[in-house]
């Protein structure tokens, strides 16, 4: 892990009054340049060449001469040959010169790899570093861990495919599309080794998948990501918000849905299982006695995270949840940082999180804002890592 005091004379070298927000323009980056936008901040999206048009082109800002946006959320778009070349220590020093405070999201971790983040990133950070490892799936002290330390509601895992007692879902990696899932489920051993056979078969997931794999209880029942903020500046309310909710479109899951059941039957049996590749997002609301328990759920992770992984959560982090027929909730994967869904409130904000701040409120919009306060309140120390 990079040296915090290498961290902090990197910041020492900002002109905080000229701070700009920069991201990896895929993922959530909209939602972060929306809200920096709102907040009054430039931004800087780091794009990779062929990908950039719709940070560099469709949302290109445009500001009169005053320095008012008229149009767009991305200031200066930065095109690098590979996303990871953010890492190249010239680029490095542009970012730090530019007074570029970084939010961290998962396509910024995924394109450089974890170690080079926490060992060769040494742009100041909005967030927590440290817990961003936690996200890697099997890793020792992984978001599982986190959970069980914090006495937190998480599906049942399946040892072996032999124990296999219910319906399971298998997390795989997709064999081709590397950064996507190759998930399937299995109700019994003797379907798990029909299903992971076609899968090898058809090339979607690999022969030895099993040594990386997760199998945990499938839970029935509706998927809610729940949109957290935790801020360590906040003196005088709560410091855990929900900000939103959102849940996902899937394919290609969701057209399996859409269809007849016995199209569906006819389907498996031919061999073509569902996928579950990310590709949109839709909001939500919870019914309101579940929200007792989903902050809850938030105070446990926060404490178990500023624990375990000091200083612990700083600013948005997601609980990916389902509910099942009795109203608990099962919390199947952690985001310490902000959510892939959060689109779905940018510009316009979510029920919940406008009601606690009263206009439009987003994460990209509330990270900004805590970047705001820690400039104003000369604490921007407390929020980078
Ligand atoms: N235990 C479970 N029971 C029911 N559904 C599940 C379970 N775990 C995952 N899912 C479903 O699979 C989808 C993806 O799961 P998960 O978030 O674990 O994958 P992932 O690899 O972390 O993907 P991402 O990084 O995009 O979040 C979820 O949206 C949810 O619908
Ligand atoms: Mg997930």
């Amino acid at each position: 892990m990079i040296d915090r005091d290498e961290i902090l004379a990197n910041l020492e070298r900002y002109d905080l009054s000229k701070a700009k927000i920069g991201v990896v323009a895929s993922h959530s980056a909209l939602d972060t340049c929306d809200g920096a936008t709102s907040e009054g901040f430039h931004t800087v999206a780091v794009c990779q060449k062929g990908r950039e048009r719709t940070f560099a082109n469709y949302f290109r800002t445009q500001r009169d001469p005053a320095g008012n946006v008229v149009r767009g959320v991305v200031d200066e778009p930065m095109i690098l040959d590979r996303f990871k070349d953010i890492l190249n220590p010239d680029i490095q020093e542009k970012l730090i010169r530019d007074n570029v405070l970084f939010i961290p999201n998962r396509s910024f971790v995924s394109y450089c790899g974890i170690d080079a983040v926490e060992d060769d990133f040494k742009v100041p950070m909005v967030g927590s570093r440290n817990l961003l490892r936690s996200e890697e799936r099997g890793d020792e002290r992984d978001y599982y861990w986190i959970l069980e330390k914090a006495g937190l509601p998480f599906p049942k895992k399946v040892a072996m495919p032999e124990d296999i007692d219910g319906l399971t879902v298998i997390k795989v990696h997709h064999k081709q599309k590397k950064l996507e899932r190759g998930f399937f489920t299995a109700k019994s051993y003797e379907q798990f080794q029909q299903k992971s056979q076609e899968l090898i078969e058809q090339g979607v997931i690999e022969a030895d998948f099993l040594s990386s794999a997760r199998m945990e209880q499938y839970i029935i029942g509706p998927v809610f990501n729940l949109d957290f903020f935790y801020s360590p500046l906040e003196e005088k309310g709560e410091r855990i918000e929900l900000l939103g909710i959102d849940w996902r479109f899937e394919s290609s899951l969701d057209g399996f849905c859409r269809l007849p059941g016995k199209q569906q039957v006819e389907l498996e049996n031919d061999g073509i299982l569902p996928e579950y590749t990310v590709c949109g997002h839709n909001s939500a609301t919870l019914r309101e006695s579940l929200l007792d328990k989903a902050f809850e759920m938030a105070e446990k992770y926060v404490k178990a995270a500023e624990k375990y992984y000091a200083p612990g959560i700083i600013g948005p982090f997601c609980l990916q949840t389902c509910v099942d027929k009795d109203l608990n909730f099962y919390i199947y994967d952690v985001a310490p940082r902000i959510g892939g869904g959060t689109n779905v409130h940018m510009a316009v904000g979510h029920p919940y999180g406008n009601a606690l701040w009263r206009r439009e409120m987003s994460t990209g919009r509330r990270l900004a804002m805590e970047v705001r306060r820690a400039i104003e309140q000369e604490r921007v120390e407390e929020i980078i890592t």
